[in-house]
């Protein structure tokens, strides 16, 4: 071979290495999935809340995220509540899959508290050891990592409600902060149901540089709206936001869908609230398989069958702070004699609630959470 074939060869062989190079580096880093899902509270009245978060869990599962890199919080008091006719069955949607099996329960009952979450997100294993009496599951991931976290429940201005605490924005961010200092992630990607989500993330958008996307089912000022009354259960099965990003993601392709696709198709579906965005919107332009699952283990549950006629949500949306009430007044109007009775006795019961609450300025100034 003669001079200039050899340095046309050896150029070609640089160039290849700078490609093989380069896709070691970027994308596909040796990184994996890591997530955490959180229901925020209790109460069968609520139970909308963790079937979502049961579904999440689902969706993530079948996209290949091992049950080891996922956290779940939830109260776990709907499956077995003696109010749900059907034991042992949690679903999301209107004749939906058993949502219920195989759901991991990380931390249940008490142990659902703002201080377990900040200290797992955080990865402090001593700290969740000694709040809950046992050693718990918390973040192990690294700077190659993305993370998930799917928070579905009620929430005020600057705050997101757990079943007997709340969780305040200043906590919520310094987290966030530490995890960003200790390199606990590539990217991090929240998706967010509950009333006046939007505030906590609202400056987000200034904080371009700690790699956090954001997702929620409403802006600072407004409530989210619960959905799909069952009458057989005699409560809401689900969130709009939520159901409207879930039952995208059990369809899509979430290898080229991109979270910005997500979120702008969540956004035209959910009409009642303002679905917002914030953080570095550059990370909305990558899969959402990145951060939902895109296959890095062989999935663990296959038996559960997303179904592909669920009706639109948005036909019986109930304002979040309504939801409540709304469950008593359907429930009133599908009974007789002294279980109506009783209905009415409990809708009594909650506006003389409301009225206290009213009298002592909880609702109106701070608002009440919803
Ligand atoms: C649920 O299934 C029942 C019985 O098969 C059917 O009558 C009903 O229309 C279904 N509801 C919805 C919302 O698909
Ligand atoms: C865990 O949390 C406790 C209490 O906030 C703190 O004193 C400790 O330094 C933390 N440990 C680590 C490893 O961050
Ligand atoms: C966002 O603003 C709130 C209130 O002004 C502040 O307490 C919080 O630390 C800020 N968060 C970030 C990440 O800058
Ligand atoms: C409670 O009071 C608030 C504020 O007046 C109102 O918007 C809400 O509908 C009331 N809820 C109930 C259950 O009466």
């Amino acid at each position: 071979m003669d001079k200039p074939v050899y340095s046309v060869l050896i150029v070609s062989v640089l160039m290849a290495l700078v490609v093989v190079v380069a896709a070691f580096t970027d994308e596909d880093d040796g990184g994996v999935h890591w997530a955490v899902l959180v229901a925020g509270s209790n109460t069968y009245s609520n139970y909308r809340h963790q079937a979502d978060i049961c579904h999440a869990y689902h969706i993530i599962s079948k996209n290949g995220i091992p049950d080891e890199r996922i956290i779940v919080m939830m109260y776990d008091d709907i499956a077995y509540n003696p109010l749900n006719p059907y034991p042992g069955n949690i679903i999301n949607e209107p004749n939906g899959t058993n949502v219920y099996p195989g759901v991991p329960k990380d931390y249940t009952k008490h142990e659902v508290l703002p201080e377990v979450f900040l200290n797992l997100l955080t990865g402090n294993e001593t700290e969740v050891e000694r709040i809950i009496g046992r050693k718990g599951k918390v973040l192990k991931s690294g700077p190659k990592d993305r993370v998930f976290i799917n928070f579905a429940d009620h929430g005020g201005p600057g705050s997101l409600a757990f079943p007997t605490e709340l969780l305040y924005m200043d906590d919520f961010h310094n987290a966030i902060l530490e995890m960003f200092q200790k390199k606990m992630y590539k990217e991090m990607v929240f998706y967010v149901e509950a009333c006046e989500s939007g505030s906590m993330f609202f400056n987000f958008t200034q904080m371009r540089h700690i790699n956090v996307f954001a997702t929620t089912a409403a802006n600072p000022d407004e409530s989210s709206f619960g959905c799909y009354y069952d009458e057989k259960r005699q409560t809401l099965l689900g969130d709009v936001y939520s159901v409207n990003w879930m039952q995208d993601s059990d369809q899509e392709n979430l290898g080229q869908e991109t979270l910005a696709q997500q979120y702008k198709l969540v956004k035209s579906e959910t009409t009642e609230s303002h679905v917002m965005e914030y953080g570095d919107l550059r990370i909305s332009k990558k899969p959402v398989g990145d951060f939902q699952g895109s296959m890095d283990s062989k999935p663990k549950s296959l038996y559960f069958t997303p179904s592909s006629s669920a009706p639109d949500p948005m036909l019986d949306a109930v304002r979040s702070e309504h939801a409540e009430q709304e469950i008593l007044l359907r429930k009133i109007s599908q009974t007789a004699g002294l279980e109506r009775e009783q209905h009415i006795a409990e809708l009594d019961k909650l506006w003389q609630v409301n009225k206290t609450k009213i009298a002592e300025g909880s609702v109106g100034n701070s608002r009440s959470l919803i």
